[in-house]
């Protein structure tokens, strides 16, 4: 894992997008793995300009977000369909049919979760994974369990998670307690990972996931396994490295 730690939030956000556009200049039709929450806001603004600046192209890129809360349609403001056009697909030259988040409305779960599979397999695998950890060391919605499953899925949210999503909503009762998340399998497929983590309410996890033992009751920790994993940090998220 190569560790960078940044100042602050704002630098932890250009640090990030830069080491995302280096991968859309590289190669132009990559495929970007992206992620939703308050950690990549950010690095996605900064993508934004760079791409209004001309710096970067998204004209022929493809996006697979990580994951997709059950019941919550892409209108839903708290859906993170809603989040990806928001917060990045209608600022930048994206063609919104090459962007996939799994559908929350789907009325065949297991069928849903086989295609977006498939679907990544058939663009190759993405390029580049960007993740959030949660405070309980989740990645995309992988919960700490007794076992992780490989494929996309749906799972049950821990409480920790509806807690510390139930920011987003007017009340925690609103939360989603299911979601469709992809898999360990289908993260560390990805060539490259890039984790970001701001704020020392993180700083156990990073530990855990950069020093800790690997355990499926920590699922960040199983990125120690992975050859290009980037790790992306304030200083308040690396105070106990
Ligand atoms: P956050 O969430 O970016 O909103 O802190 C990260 C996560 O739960 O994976």
């Amino acid at each position: 894992m190569k560790i960078i730690i940044t100042k602050n939030y704002e630098e932890l956000s250009k640090v990030a997008a830069n080491e995302m556009a280096e991968t859309i200049k590289s190669n132009p039709k990559a495929i970007l793995g992206l992620a939703t929450g308050g950690s990549p806001i950010g690095m996605y603004k900064e993508l934004i300009r760079m791409n209004k600046e001309g710096e970067i192209d998204f004209s022929t890129i493809t996006t697979v977000n990580l994951d997709e809360y059950i019941g919550l349609s892409g209108e839903h403001t708290q859906s993170y369909r809603y989040f990806m056009n928001d917060n990045l697909f209608n600022h930048i030259n994206i063609d919104k049919k090459n962007t996939y988040v799994p559908n929350g409305l789907a009325e065949n779960i297991e069928e849903e979760c086989k295609n977006y599979d498939a679907k990544i397999a058939d663009l190759g695998g993405t390029d580049v994974q960007l993740l959030g950890i949660g405070n309980n060391g989740h990645i995309a919605f992988n919960e700490p369990d007794q076992e992780l499953v490989a494929g996309t899925h749906l799972t049950g949210l821990t409480e920790d998670t509806i807690k510390a999503n139930a920011r987003f909503f007017d009340s925690i009762d609103e939360v989603p307690k299911t979601a469709l998340t992809m898999g360990l399998g289908g993260i560390m497929k990805s060539k490259k990972i890039i984790v970001i983590a701001s704020g020392e309410g993180k700083a156990e996890a990073v530990k855990a996931m950069v020093n800790g033992k690997i355990s499926t009751n920590m699922p960040a920790s199983m990125l120690q396994m992975h050859r290009d994993v980037v790790v992306i940090i304030d200083e308040a998220a690396a105070k106990l490295l």
